[in-house]
């Protein structure tokens, strides 16, 4: 029997769906249709602020919703009933406008604590140093080698065979090594990142950290810092609309023991080579060495 044109639908969208569960299922793994788990220590308090602003205006949202009904029910038009003209009512005015105020003056002032304690602050010493350069479309990683240090990066500096803006003389990036789109960060250590762009402005974005951080030509950006609280992998995805390739632009992220960083760490050639967009099969030469 013939399917009408509702069913073909269904089973299209069905088709669709279907084929597309799996690689969803490996972006996030839990929680789709809510928030995605939160690994990052900051994170606690965002969702936090987050379950306060829902509650705060989702009670309010209902109250207001009932008590309007049921006074167009209540005081709707009747034959005979002449309407009542109100001026308001000033105790009343004055209470509903006071109670927000104090409300909306209290999230400022812990919303502020909290990107003080997240932005603001210098992050952690023992932190590791992670450089992130985005250009269309992906993502130039650099890791610090044995020396824990990363070669110092200026905005001025960046090019296209030059991506992290860096000195090739600088001897703190001598062992530094180089991803194109692979992160792999400790758990239980801090991470300090150094994001900055090479064309337009890119995203930091990983909602598992609960971390923003546009990245526009022209700065580094050395104040975002994060501690993932548990292993898993993630995705980085580029959220700011930067192009045609802006869809695919996301990065392998994974967050390990200590450990597996270190091995993976070691098993990653020193940063003679940085891939750019027109470099991938043949990598130019970046440090000098
Ligand atoms: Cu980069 Cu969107």
């Amino acid at each position: 029997m013939a399917r009408s044109v509702t069913g073909r639908l269904i089973w299209l969208f069905s088709c669709i769906l279907g084929g597309f569960a799996p690689c969803h299922a490996e972006i996030r793994e839990t929680s789709v249709w809510w928030l995605p788990r939160n690994v990052n220590m900051f994170g606690h308090e965002i969702d936090f602020i987050f379950y306060v602003i829902l509650w705060l205006t989702g009670v309010t949202a209902v109250a207001v919703f009932s008590v309007m009904i049921y006074f167009i029910v209540k005081y709707r038009a009747k034959p005979g009933v002449p309407a009542i003209h109100s001026h308001g009512n000033n105790a009343l005015e004055v209470i509903w406008t006071t109670i927000p105020v104090f409300i909306f003056l209290a999230l400022a002032i812990y919303g502020n604590e909290q990107w003080t304690q997240m932005r603001l602050r210098t992050p952690p010493a023992e932190a590791l140093p992670v450089a992130v350069v985005g250009e269309q479309f992906g993502w130039n990683v650099r890791y610090p080698g044995p020396d824990g240090k990363l070669a110092k990066m200026s905005a001025e500096k960046v090019s296209k065979e030059n991506p992290f803006g860096i000195d090739p003389a600088d001897p703190d990036g001598r062992d530094d090594f180089t991803t194109y789109g692979e992160l792999v960060f400790p758990v239980g250590r801090p991470v300090r990142l150094y994001l900055s762009s090479k064309d337009v402005i890119h995203a930091f974005y990983v909602p598992e950290f609960r971390l923003y951080q546009d990245m526009v030509p022209g700065r580094v950006y050395d104040f975002v810092w994060f501690k993932a609280e548990a292993t898993g992998h993630f995705q980085l995805a580029c959220n700011q609309l930067c192009g045609q390739g802006h869809y695919k632009m996301f990065g392998k992220l994974s967050v390990v023991p200590e450990t597996e960083y270190e091995a993976w760490a070691k098993g990653k050639a020193p940063a003679t080579t940085a891939r750019t967009k027109d470099s991938r099969s043949t990598p130019v030469a970046l440090a000098g060495r």
